[in-house]
């Protein structure tokens, strides 16, 4: 199990971060929380941006670190997530976060209020999420923490015994998670999500392209995005072929509704924005229904 807390998570929070201190018209979401999980350094280049002058340098010299792509795919998928658990909460009484990391969707998003949110992830990133959390003194009553390795724990157990109702439907979102998992994880983590999730249960997931993990890939920005990941520790394993995706969840027991890389999506959301700062073909979102005949 993990003894130190996840840097893809802190960094996942820089990226919102920047995209919340953007010109308000054009920002795509906001993140007031975002900043409280960043160690000093980034936080001052996450507050540099947020002075125009300087917006241009901050973003830039994150940007020339990371390599085209990582950013604006992390905040057009954030815009989609949100986008698609505001559609889905209504009906759904519960939200799962399965590899929850520093999203603050429970405390953000208003749909969320009054909804049972279940916070899961490895226990150290999860500790320094409560501690942030509770030194901003955020309510936290309706969300139940559960830390878990999602290599080793029995999911559904841990989920029920902390109070999920298998009989409700449950959103289930699992954001920037899989391609840090082994196949067999991914597979025992969608069958729970399958057993759990309710008639009419969602699941919001992300992943990678498969051919993101090949040497040579056809992505340009792929190996520098992947050298960065494993350089702290956290490589990506897993991914899937978009031709593929649909084949996938059906047979564990989805129906693909949509599937969308960060690319593709960017032309919607950031059509505003220079190609240089769009999504990357790479990453892609998926939203999926779990059957009802499965469920
Ligand atoms: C890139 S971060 C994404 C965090 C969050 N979902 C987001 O989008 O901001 C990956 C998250 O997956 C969690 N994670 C990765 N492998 C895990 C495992 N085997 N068990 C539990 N959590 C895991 C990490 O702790 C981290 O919080």
């Amino acid at each position: 199990m993990e003894s130190v807390a996840s840097v893809t998570a802190e960094t996942m929070a820089l990226q919102r971060s920047f995209e919340s201190h953007g010109a308000r018209r054009r920002r795509l979401f906001t993140d007031p929380f975002a900043d409280d999980f960043l160690r000093p350094s980034w936080r001052a280049l996450a507050t540099a941006s947020g002075v125009p002058i300087l917006r241009r340098l901050a973003v830039g010299v994150y940007d020339s670190v990371g390599g085209r792509g990582p950013r604006p795919s992390a905040v057009v998928r954030t815009k989609i997530i949100d986008d698609a658990v505001n559609a889905a909460v209504p009906g759904h009484d519960q939200c799962v976060l399965l590899g929850a990391g520093y999203d603050t969707r429970a405390h953000r998003l208003t749909a969320m209020s009054g909804r049972r949110v279940f916070e899961l992830d490895h226990p150290a990133t999860q500790e320094v999420k409560r501690s942030v959390i509770e030194r901003l003194g955020i309510d936290t009553h309706n969300i139940t923490y559960v830390a878990v390795d999602f290599e080793r724990d029995d999911l559904a157990r841990r989920l029920v015994e902390r109070g999920f109702d298998p009989e409700s439907p449950a959103v289930f979102v699992w954001e920037g998670v899989s391609q840090y998992l082994t196949k067999e994880a991914v597979d025992s983590t969608l069958d729970v999500v399958r057993r759990l999730a309710g008639h009419g249960g969602v699941l919001i997931a992300t992943y990678v392209d498969r051919r993101a993990l090949t040497e040579p890939s056809p992505f340009p920005e792929a190996r520098r995005w992947i050298r960065a990941v494993a350089r702290v520790g956290e490589p990506w394993i897993f991914g899937l072929l978009p031709e593929e995706a649909s084949g996938f969840f059906a047979a564990r027991g989805f129906v693909l509704q949509r599937d969308v890389s960060t690319l593709d999506a960017s032309r919607d959301w950031l059509s505003d924005r220079s190609p240089r700062h769009w999504g990357s073909e790479l990453y892609r979102v998926a939203i999926a229904r779990a059957e009802p005949s499965a469920a």
